[in-house]
């Protein structure tokens, strides 16, 4: 079972920043999670559609520049990442998943990912990409056929994952307060991965695991490995 740290390494760390991430890094994860909006004129790695919550600023995320939403502070004396921020700063070897959120520039963001891909900054295989608006992704599907597509659930469907091997994606990324057999069983038969979010807690984890899901996204990466480890001894 996959671990993927949850905005990074979000329970310890501010959500969302470089140093979230070099958390999660660090504690040797499979992957890293993190939302991507566009701004006004780039893109940011932040959650919400106000910068209030997270940052010394206010306003929205997409009537702001990225050098104003950057001369805030995140948490901890950390700024909101860029896009290319995150890209170069985390390694190949690691799964990047990004969740797209709201309104989003697909275009640059399609150029954006094939510089990274042809610049040897980021491979295919470990890219990612996820959203709840499946409009979204279906376009980005056809704008780029190779790329890996998660779709977000925060529910069970009618037609269980019907919806996902519609839109030929990799994976389904589904609450947990909803996952159930069922669900687990119909992903499988379509060929889809599950991924659930946001695991944090012990008997969380382990329910998890004897589902026999394909990855949790946590909050707690380090802790989510070490109950992990210990559940498979
Ligand atoms: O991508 C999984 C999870 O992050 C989806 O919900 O609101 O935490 O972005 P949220
Ligand atoms: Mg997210």
């Amino acid at each position: 079972m996959h671990i993927i740290a949850h905005r990074g390494a979000s329970g310890n760390y501010p959500e969302n920043t470089l140093c979230a991430i070099e958390a999660a890094l660090q504690a040797n994860v499979d992957g890293i999670e993190l939302d991507v909006q566009s701004c006004q004129d780039n893109y940011a790695i932040i959650h919400d559609t106000w910068l209030d919550r997270t940052t010394s600023g206010q306003g929205k995320v997409n009537t702001t520049s990225l050098e104003t939403i950057q001369s805030y502070d995140a948490g901890m004396g950390e700024a909101v990442p860029s896009l290319q921020q995150v890209l170069s700063t985390i390694s190949t070897r690691t799964i990047i998943n990004l969740e797209l959120k709201h309104t989003f520039e697909l275009n640059k963001f399609v150029s954006c990912i094939e510089r990274n891909i042809s610049d040897g900054t980021l491979t295919r295989s470990q890219l990612l990409i996820s959203s709840f608006d499946h409009h979204q992704l279906l376009w980005l599907k056809r704008q780029l056929p190779w790329v890996k597509i998660g779709a977000l659930t925060a529910s069970i469907p009618l037609q269980y994952a019907q919806f996902a091997q519609q839109l030929n994606a990799y994976s389904i990324h589904i609450d947990k307060n909803f996952i159930n057999h069922e669900f687990v069983h119909d992903a499988k038969q379509r060929g889809l991965k599950v991924y659930v979010y946001t695991v944090d807690k012990q008997q969380d984890i382990e329910d998890m695991l004897h589902l026999g899901v394909d990855g949790i996204f946590s909050n707690y990466p380090c802790y989510a490995k070490m109950i992990l480890a210990r559940s498979m001894n």
